[in-house]
């Protein structure tokens, strides 16, 4: 896919998020055929989280992930940030019992070794430097502490280019419709397209401290899932 590259910088970002977060749940449900709740399921599932243990949801936007970790892991504390504010009033909104906080992936305002388990779905990708962000997720883990990240990767098998390329060409103009985002709907093909592969992101895992690293694919490699521990002597 050779797409024009888009604005990653944080200030960018966030305001898409801001203008899109209206319509971002409608969206992914339109979008993804009902899928996105099927893979923060079948992810959440890998993550394993046990009672006791504290999680961070990373780029948590609207709470899906959140609450579907703190659903299938009873007696987990399970906080979930992001540095929109728009998503997140709509996280509190449809459920006021987790919670949520403003906060830059990049510069996180925690400790050193907080959590247990750190999830990040179709975050990560839209980090203005990919490196920093997973080193800082590095940081408030816990040695030995599990990563979940659930993304679209830039595909390498030529069919699931293709399908992309139809989804840049058919479906973006609905989400620009139904968004009245102008350019939020380009972005996600784009972004994919400028994005690692999953044999590249696992590499990068590595370098950055992960041990473990495992992945699987989501409804035939449409969207991946990646779980890594942070090593014992990161
Ligand atoms: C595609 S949405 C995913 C939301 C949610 N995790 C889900 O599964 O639906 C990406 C989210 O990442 C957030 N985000 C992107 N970069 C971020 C950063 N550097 N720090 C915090 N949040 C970020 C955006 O604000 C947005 O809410």
């Amino acid at each position: 896919m050779n797409l024009p590259q888009p604005d990653k910088s944080s200030a960018a970002v966030r305001a898409m998020f801001d203008d899109i977060a209206p319509t971002y749940d409608l969206l992914n449900g339109l979008l993804s055929a009902n899928q996105d709740a099927l893979w923060r399921y079948r992810a959440a599932k890998r993550l394993c989280v046990r009672k006791g243990e504290r999680v961070l949801d990373l780029c948590c936007g609207t709470g899906d992930l959140t609450r579907e970790i703190a659903r299938q892991a009873p007696g987990s504390e399970v906080m979930g940030a992001d540095f929109s504010s728009q998503m997140l009033d709509i996280a509190r909104r449809k459920d006021a019992s987790h919670q949520y906080m403003e906060a830059d992936a990049l510069a996180l305002p925690f400790g050193d070794g907080e959590f247990n388990a750190v999830s990040v779905a179709f975050g990560v990708r839209n980090f203005e430097d990919t490196g920093r962000g997973l080193r800082e997720i590095a940081r408030v883990l816990k040695p030995g502490g599990r990563l979940l990240v659930l993304e679209f990767m830039r595909p390498t098998n030529p069919a699931l280019g293709r399908f992309f390329g139809v989804f840049n060409a058919a479906l973006a103009p609905l989400g620009r419709v139904i968004s009245k985002h102008s350019t939020a709907y380009n972005y996600l093909p784009q972004s994919v397209g400028g994005f690692y592969s999953k044999g590249e992101f696992a590499q990068l895992l590595g370098k950055q401290g992960f041990r473990d690293v495992r992945s699987f694919d989501h409804s035939f490699g449409i969207a991946s899932s990646f779980l890594a521990r942070k090593g014992q002597f990161f």
